[in-house]
């Protein structure tokens, strides 16, 4: 696997946006924190729960997943990504886990880059495959990319910073609520609103709601840091520095806990550094219903190939198995009811926003 990615990236695929974002997000450290470690969940001395009888699976999208698990939305758009998309696709399919497209754009604008999407529905034929496209993109547009790859839902992302650290990037982002009220109003399938790794408020998300739209990705900051990544491909590409923007964002567990209080009927996807267990299971009972993870697979899987994906994906379904057990959850929605104790600058951040954390620590 790493022979033939160094080959095309050294060669003809490096001027494409696409393959800088990997090469970049691949050498770019996550931002600082995500908020996972300022949450432990209560211990369970006396679990009463059978290792045997532990359910990890959980239904998204009408399908059952393995465990609420995603591998969030990448790549795609260019032919030397194609490899990529299949190997992602396999490895959600052997795994029993959800996976979600990159943009799919390059396929709508160039016809020819269309089967590195495609790609992903073949190789993954009944799993659930998630469209993607920005949040101001056409019905026609969204349509097309839903039929593309048969999608069981689409993500519209939202990605004004990312924007703004690009000097190609958008600068206008008048009417994106209406157009999402429009296509979620006419689309066949769920829409997803998705942040990509700078969180979202209550005040955001109470608007997202109005939209109609009931999934929300609030990939906050903490993980992939796509203004550093842009600024890397500034630095090289043109040897332009965008300014010090790059700790913007709300993280991972800020945004989760901000939505938490909304109390609204809303599906929550946390991503946006979810790198361990121990980090999905909190996010589960900070009331996600899915943990989407990218860049640690995408590394794993060049790094290391298919295989290594597929044993990275099991050993964190078992790590989650196993705090189920020491939380005393025989199931998705026990976890969900588990306590956490929040500490640290996510707990100064929530109670300086109005939030009363302790009845996260009280649980019923
Ligand atoms: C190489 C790469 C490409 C990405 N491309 C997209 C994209 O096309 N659309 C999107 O919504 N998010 C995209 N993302 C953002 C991720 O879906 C996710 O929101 C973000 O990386 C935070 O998750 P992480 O910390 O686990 O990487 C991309 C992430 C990476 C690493």
């Amino acid at each position: 696997m790493r022979l033939w990615f160094t080959l095309e990236r050294d060669g003809f695929l490096r001027k494409s946006r696409k393959i800088d974002h990997i090469n970049n997000a691949l050498s770019t450290p996550d931002q600082a924190e995500a908020g996972f470690k300022d949450v432990q969940m209560l211990h369970q001395s006396l679990p009463e729960v059978n290792w045997n009888e532990i359910d990890t699976t959980y239904k998204f999208l009408g399908k059952q997943l393995a465990a609420p698990l995603m591998i969030n939305a990448m790549t795609g758009g260019h032919p030397g990504l194609k490899e990529i998309n299949r190997n992602l696709a396999w490895a959600a399919k052997e795994t029993g886990t959800a996976i979600a497209l990159g943009s799919q754009k390059a396929a709508l604008d160039d016809e020819s880059v269309v089967n590195t999407y495609t790609v992903v529905r073949e190789e993954n034929p009944d799993g659930i495959v998630i469209a993607n496209l920005s949040a101001a993109c056409t019905l026609g547009e969204a349509n097309r990319a839903v039929e593309m790859v048969r999608a069981d839902a689409i993500q519209l992302h939202v990605n004004a910073p990312q924007e703004m650290a690009m000097t190609e990037g958008d600068r206008d982002f008048r009417g994106i609520m209406e157009n999402i009220t429009s296509l979620v109003q006419r689309l066949d399938v769920p829409v997803l609103i998705k942040e990509v790794g700078f969180g979202m408020s209550m005040e955001t998300v109470h608007k997202m709601h109005k939209t109609g739209a009931r999934i929300i990705d609030v990939s906050g900051r903490g993980g992939t840091n796509f203004i550093a990544i842009e600024e890397g491909r500034l630095a090289k590409n043109d040897n332009k520095y965008i300014g010090d923007i790059s700790g913007w964002g709300i993280s991972t567990v800020a945004s989760l806990v901000e939505v938490k209080e909304l109390h609204l009927p809303l599906e929550i996807v946390a991503s946006g550094g979810v790198r361990t267990s121990y980090d999905i299971a909190k996010s589960i009972a900070l009331g996600a219903s899915v943990a989407g993870i990218s860049r640690p697979f995408l590394q794993t899987l060049i790094e290391n190939g298919r295989e290594e994906l597929y044993n990275h994906i099991q050993q964190l379904i078992e790590g989650l198995k196993k705090i189920m057990l020491m939380s005393g959850s025989v199931d998705i929605l026990h976890l969900q009811q588990v306590p956490l104790v929040i500490g640290g600058e996510t707990a100064s951040w929530l109670k300086t926003r109005g939030i009363d954390i302790s009845k996260f620590a009280r649980k019923s």
